[in-house]
């Protein structure tokens, strides 16, 4: 096995490395994981961590699961590979998509399959555009996201995605992109503004941008249930009611981006239910296979289904499609992992972790460091701030939610900062309650450091 220190060295002259600063990891290097069994992973030393966010918001089922194993390798030495142009199909792809007919939270008429979540959200913009063409309404193309969402990195999910890294020079958003208000209570309440009224200018807010737009010029509303790589951020009381009310004024097209929400994360088998409200359609990725194998999915309506119809009545062939849709392998892993998700009571289970796994978050916002605690069912975040009364936040130049991390890392706890010093948590939906505890031990430890290096190097006011 070659030595740690020369797979750093190769790691460093040969990969480019996605969300990294790309100069100081020249110094830093890589951590270079070698195995995992569970929530547990392992580097090339044998040091174990905690994985505290799942890989990305993904393994739901954590590392190892041998019939996650078998599903992949028996789907591979029967038929490895097969596509759906042109008419093609294969059984797992047939039975996945029927399974995800009957488990989504919405009307469904059929699945279209990608491979990613980016992917994912790109289907839904050319299928609203597509949609619109075929009923006659060209103009009604525009789209609406929010600051801070996180919706993927290709070119139009990117302009979705409302986080200033993953647009500046990049030349994104592109045209017809537009952002509302990001639901953030802690952060951009009015001083006194409760979580309602809050909800209500927000509200406000997005029919004042339809209106200025013109709302035959506004095709969509895409939102994540919780929001997530934009710091973990829950919507508050009454925001869902507030703006679908105005979507469903002017007629538009509801996406729910459930790529880390579905399958339990918030305690409910979807997001929207979590919060009680109904989207046209649903993208799901990441938990629909545990991550095993990359695979998407955009569910499509009846009446987006029919308008589809008539454009291939009017085109020809449906021209949008990816060599992976529906790859045979990554669907016989998803039908397993769904299995496995019902047959354990996954999200039952996750639900019963909540109260736990909630308490000792919440405990966390004592922590000097921290401004706020917050999360939703098995994913949390803390937002450390230099000053706790007026929540400021320390200059980005430090890198305080980054040391934070690192620190975890030396514990042996594997979280993720995010933008605005945030730390985010999102096991697996399989930890045990013994090991939530040990995450939040290490976690704690971890923010105390910070703070102890914050006060070494005078860096804290008081
Ligand atoms: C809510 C959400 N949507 C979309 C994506 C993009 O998914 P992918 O990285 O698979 O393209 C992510 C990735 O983290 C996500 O969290």
């Amino acid at each position: 096995m070659p030595l740690p220190s020369n797979l750093a060295a190769r790691d460093i002259e040969t990969l480019i490395h996605p969300y990294t600063n790309l100069a100081t990891f020249r110094e830093s290097g890589p951590l270079v994981l070698d195995h995992g069994k569970g929530v547990w992973v392992y580097d090339h030393a044998g040091k174990a961590y905690i994985e505290g966010m799942s890989g990305l918001w993904c393994t739901a089922l954590g590392h190892g699961n041998e019939e996650l194993v078998e599903a992949a390798a028996q789907q591979m030495r029967k038929l490895s590979f097969a596509h759906l142009f042109t008419g093609k199909s294969n059984d797992p792809a047939i039975e996945l998509a029927e399974k995800l007919k009957e488990i989504a939270p919405v009307p469904t008429s059929k699945i279209f399959f990608c491979n990613s979540g980016s992917e994912a959200n790109d289907t839904q913009i050319k299928l609203v555009w597509y949609m619109n063409n075929a009923l006659g309404r060209p103009r009604k193309k525009k789209i609406i996201s929010r600051h801070k969402a996180y919706h993927g990195v290709t070119i139009a999910s990117a302009s979705l995605t409302g986080l200033p890294a993953n647009q500046i020079d990049f030349d994104v958003p592109i045209a017809g992109i537009l952002h509302t208000s990001c639901p953030h209570h802690y952060r951009f309440a009015h001083a006194g503004e409760s979580e309602q009224a809050f909800s209500a200018r927000l509200a406000a807010e997005l029919e004042t941008l339809i209106l200025r737009e013109g709302p035959e010029t506004v095709a969509a509303f895409i939102v994540e249930p919780v929001m997530g790589a934009g710091g973990v951020i829950v919507p508050p009381y009454g925001y869902f009611d507030a703006v679908m009310e105005v979507c469903a004024k002017y007629d538009l097209y509801i996406i729910c981006d459930e790529v880390i929400c579905g399958f339990g994360r918030l305690g409910a088998p979807f997001g929207c239910q979590a919060f009680g409200f109904q989207p046209h359609s649903i993208s799901v990725a990441k938990a629909l296979t545990s991550a095993y194998v990359p695979m998407a999915a955009v569910t499509v309506p009846e009446a987006m289904y029919q308008a589809m119809l008539d454009g291939s009545r009017k085109i020809g062939t449906f021209g949008h499609g990816f060599t992976y849709s529906g790859h045979p392998v990554a669907a016989a892993v998803a039908l397993k992992t769904l299995e496995i998700y019902a047959r354990e009571r996954i999200v039952e289970r996750a639900a019963q972790l909540l109260p736990q796994f909630q308490a000792r978050l919440t405990a966390l916002a004592e922590h000097p460091l921290v401004g706020e605690a917050r999360g939703r069912g098995l994913v949390g975040a803390v937002e450390l701030v230099a000053e706790k009364v007026t929540k400021q936040l320390f200059e980005t130049s430090l890198g305080v939610a980054p040391r934070a991390v690192a620190f975890a890392q030396e514990e042996g706890l594997i979280v993720r900062f995010l933008p605005g010093d945030v730390v985010s948590i999102c096991p697996p939906l399989i930890i045990s309650p013994a090991e939530i505890d040990e995450l939040f031990d290490r976690l704690g430890r971890a923010l105390d450091r910070t703070l102890d290096w914050l006060k070494r190097e005078r860096l804290l006011a008081s």
